[in-house]
């Protein structure tokens, strides 16, 4: 059984209880992380929790940790639980109150927080990339926040499983955003493309690290909108999150995505992802 934090306790999984009355449960009011764990160190820590702090904030909602508390109380987490890939999970509530919709004063937020291995991807997602179907983005208009209020998600999401691939991406007014629980890019003659921050998607963690990864190794990459027409034509399309790091998808609505193998630009930047990921590693065991 994992061991998991709830409201300053450490204690089983099965032995963690909130209340009904919690403004989570009755009106998904909060905010969540998910932060990867290689060998016992948290994945760009810092840029997970500043935008903890910045769903927070869109919420109105008082951090209640500092940084030092959230990096004592995760590093204790991934100790109890520890496995060589751990997925962390994190959420902050308003807390218990009589059900309504404004917020209630004087609330202590509820704080949860699990770590679970996390499940590796068939490797023949990655020798042969994944397929994915383009759907309508019928999410609210602040999809910046990393809210767990995800039932749009979770039907967008199920459109997918249902048409037996891995992915839907999203379009909104003829460009696409993002997709149900990751970010996209596209690569077109060698340029990594990805839509710019804005409150139509979520501003991945991942994301950031391969702008950034693109900029520092001499990938040529840039922020921009893309339309759906563009989106079809792309050379390469790619899903990013910490959980699925950089996933190739190499058929689109049953047509293939440029050869219809893991592009070039794809194998060069995921060898790249990787040697990041383990030079942090060393450092960590240093
Ligand atoms: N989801 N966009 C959406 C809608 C997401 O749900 C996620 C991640 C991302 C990628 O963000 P990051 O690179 O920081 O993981 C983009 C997580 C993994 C989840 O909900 O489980």
């Amino acid at each position: 059984m994992s061991t998991v934090f709830l409201n300053g306790e450490f204690l089983p999984g099965d032995q963690a209880k909130i209340s009904v009355f919690d403004r989570g449960f009755l009106l998904g009011d909060g905010v969540y992380e998910v932060i990867p764990a290689y060998s016992g160190a948290l994945f760009r820590l810092d840029e997970h929790l500043n935008r903890l702090q910045s769903s927070l904030n869109e919420i109105k909602l008082a951090n209640p940790l500092s940084n030092d508390e959230w990096v004592t109380m995760l590093n204790r987490l991934i100790a109890k639980n520890y496995a060589t890939e751990l997925s962390v999970y994190l959420q902050v509530t308003r807390g218990i109150a009589v059900r309504d919709h404004a917020f209630p004063t004087n609330t202590a937020a509820t704080i949860f927080a699990m770590a679970n291995p996390i499940k590796p991807m068939d490797a023949n997602c990655y020798q042969k990339g994944v397929s994915a179907i383009m759907v309508e983005d019928n999410r609210w208009a602040r999809c910046n926040i990393k809210a767990i209020s995800l039932l749009p998600n979770v039907l967008l999401r199920q459109q997918a499983v249902e048409h037996g691939v891995v992915e839907a991406i999203l379009h909104r007014r003829g460009h696409v955003t993002e997709g149900a629980a990751c970010n996209i890019f596209a690569v077109f003659n060698d340029e990594i493309v990805t839509p710019p921050k804005s409150s139509e998607l979520l501003p991945g963690i991942t994301r950031d690290l391969i702008l950034e990864l693109a900029q520092d190794n001499g990938f040529k990459s840039v922020e921009s909108e893309i339309t759906l027409e563009e989106f079809k034509l792309a050379d390469e399309i790619w899903l990013t999150s910490s959980t699925k790091e950089i996933l190739p998808v190499t058929m689109l609505d049953d047509v293939q995505v440029g050869n219809g193998q893991p592009g070039k630009v794809w194998s060069a930047m995921n060898v790249v992802y990787k040697n990041y990921k383990k030079q942090l590693h060393s450092e960590s065991l240093k």
